[in-house]
C-alpha cells in the first residue's frame, strides 16, 4: 500500500496491499472506529460464505498463520474464548510487573550503549529490548532469545509467495513448536504456560495453540523493533521531545511522568508500527462512509492516517504533549481486537524512550536522514538507525 500520510480525500477508499490484495481503507479517525467495531465485518473470512480473492485458504500456503487461527483471524465466540486464556498476563496490573522486571534488562542494555562513542538503535537497543520482552512474555530461555527475535521478523517483512518467505515461515514454525517445548518445563506460569494448559485441557486445538503463541510472538517483536527507534528518530530531530524525555521523570527534575507519557503518546500517534489493521471482510453487502460494499469485501484502517486526522489533532505532524486527549491514537487498533499488549507496549516504550535520553541526552543521528532504508508495507521498519551517543550539542 502506498503511505497514506493524511485522510485528505474520501474517507475510504481502494488500496492494493502486500502481496496485491485488493482492499479499502478507512483513512480518518471516525470512519476508521466505525469500521473497526462494525458488526457487519468480521476478521474471520470463513464467515462469509464465499470465496474471497484466493481465501479461505490463504493465497499462500506457507503463510504459518493460514494454518494457526489466531485472534486477528478469528471473530464473535472463538476470538473471545482465546483472548480469554491470555487476557490475565496483559491487564494494567501484569504489564506494570513485567515492565518493571524488563527495566533493570532495559538499564543494562543502555549502560552499555553509553560505554561507546556510536550504535545502532536497531540492533544494540530495540532488538535486544524485543528478546528479553519475549523471555518474558513467553518464558524463551536466553540462549533461544535472538533467534525467536530474528525469526518473527523474517516471518512478517518477507514478500508473499517467495523462497525467501517459506523459508522465513518455516523457521518460525520451528520457534513457535520450542516456544511450546520450552512451557512444558516452565517452572513459572507465563502466556505460554496458560495457553499449553488449556490445549491439555481441551479448551484449544493445537492449531490454535500454536497461532496464539505465534501471535504474541509477532505482536511483541515487530511492535517494539518498529517503534523504538521510530520514536528515537522523532525524539533526536524535534529537540523539545528529546528534552522533555531526558528530563524525567524520577531524573531529578520537575519533569512529570505524566509529561513523559504524553510525550510517549505522541511518539505513538505519529509512527504507528502498524501501518493499517489486519484484513475486515463484509459478511453481507454494506454501506461505509456512502460507498456500497459487495460480500466479502476486504477492509482495514489506515491507522497512520487515522492518527493524522486534523479534525481530530489540529496541526496533526506537531509533536505536541499538552493535547487534550493525546491517548486517543488508534496506533493500538480500536474495538474487540484492541491491542491485548497495549499497556505493556506503552510502557515499554515510555521506559526505554526516556532511560535512553536520560542517560543520553546528546543522542544525535549518525547518518543523513535521506540515507535511513526503511522496509515492508504494513510494519514500516528501519534496517538501522546509527547514532553518536555524546554528540557536542544536540541535533536540530
Ligand atoms: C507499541 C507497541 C504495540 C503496538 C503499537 C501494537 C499495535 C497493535 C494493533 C494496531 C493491533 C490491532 C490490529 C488489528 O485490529 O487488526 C494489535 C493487536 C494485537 N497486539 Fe499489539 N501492539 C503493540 C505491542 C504489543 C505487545 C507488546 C504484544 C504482546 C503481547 C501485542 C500483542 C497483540 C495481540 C495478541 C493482538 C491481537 C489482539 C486481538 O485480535 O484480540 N502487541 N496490536
Amino acid at each position: 500500500m502506498g503511505r497514506l500520510t493524511g485522510p485528505a480525500g474520501p474517507a475510504l477508499r481502494p488500496v492494493t496491499l502486500a502481496g496485491g490484495l485488493r482492499a479499502w481503507a478507512a483513512t480518518d479517525a471516525a470512519v476508521s472506529r466505525a469500521v473497526l467495531t462494525d458488526p457487519r465485518l468480521t476478521n474471520d473470512v470463513s464467515e462469509v460464505g464465499r470465496p474471497v480473492q484466493g481465501f479461505p485458504v490463504r493465497r499462500y500456503p506457507e503463510d504459518f498463520f493460514a494454518h494457526a487461527p489466531q485472534l486477528l483471524s478469528a471473530s464473535g465466540d472463538r476470538h473471545r474464548r482465546m483472548r480469554r486464556i491470555v487476557a490475565p498476563f496483559f491487564t494494567a496490573a501484569a504489564a506494570a510487573g513485567t515492565a518493571a522486571r524488563l527495566r533493570c534488562e532495559a538499564a543494562q542494555i543502555i549502560r552499555c550503549l553509553a560505554d561507546r562513542d556510536r550504535v545502532d538503535i536497531v540492533a544494540d537497543l530495540a532488538l535486544p529490548l524485543a528478546a528479553a520482552t519475549v523471555g518474558e512474555v513467553l518464558g524463551i530461555p536466553p540462549e533461544r532469545r535472538r533467534t525467536a527475535v530474528t525469526a518473527a521478523l523474517a516471518a512478517s517483512a518477507s514478500a508473499p509467495g517467495t523462497e525467501a518467505a517459506r523459508s522465513a515461515h518455516r523457521a518460525f514454525s520451528r520457534t513457535v513448536l520450542q516456544a511450546i517445548s520450552g512451557a512444558r518445563r516452565s517452572p513459572t506460569p507465563t502466556a505460554a504456560t496458560a495457553v499449553l494448559h488449556a490445549n491439555r485441557a481441551g479448551e484449544l486445538t493445537s492449531a490454535e495453540m500454536a497461532g496464539l503463541l505465534g501471535m504474541l510472538l509477532i505482536g511483541t517483536v515487530d511492535s517494539l523493533a518498529t517503534v523504538i527507534p521510530a520514536g528515537t528518530l522523532l525524539a533526536m530531530r524535534r529537540p523539545d521531545v528529546g528534552r522533555g524525555l531526558s528530563q524525567g521523570p524520577g531524573n531529578g527534575s520537575s519533569c512529570s511522568a505524566a509529561h513523559t507519557r504524553a510525550l510517549t503518546e505522541e511518539i505513538l500517534r505519529l509512527n504507528p508500527p502498524f501501518q493499517h489493521t489486519g484484513w475486515r471482510f463484509t459478511r453481507e453487502p454494506c454501506r461505509i462512509a456512502g460507498i456500497s460494499l459487495p460480500q466479502g469485501t476486504v477492509v482495514v484502517a489506515s491507522l497512520l492516517s487515522a492518527n493524522l486526522d486534523p479534525a481530530v489533532w489540529p496541526d496533526p505532524l506537531r509533536a505536541d504533549p499538552h493535547r487534550r486527549a493525546p491517548s486517543g491514537h488508534l496506533s493500538f487498533g480500536h474495538g474487540p481486537h484492541y491491542c491485548l499488549g497495549a499497556a505493556l507496549g506503552r510502557q515499554l516504550v515510555h521506559d526505554a524512550l526516556v532511560g535512553l535520553f536520560s542517560r543520553l541526552p546528546r543522542l544525535s543521528l549518525a547518518a543523513p536522514a535521506d540515507e535511513l532504508t526503511w522496509h515492508g508495507a504494513c510494519l514500516r521498519r528501519m534496517d538501522r538507525l546509527p547514532v553518536d551517543t555524546h554528540a557536542s550539542a544536540p541535533t536540530g
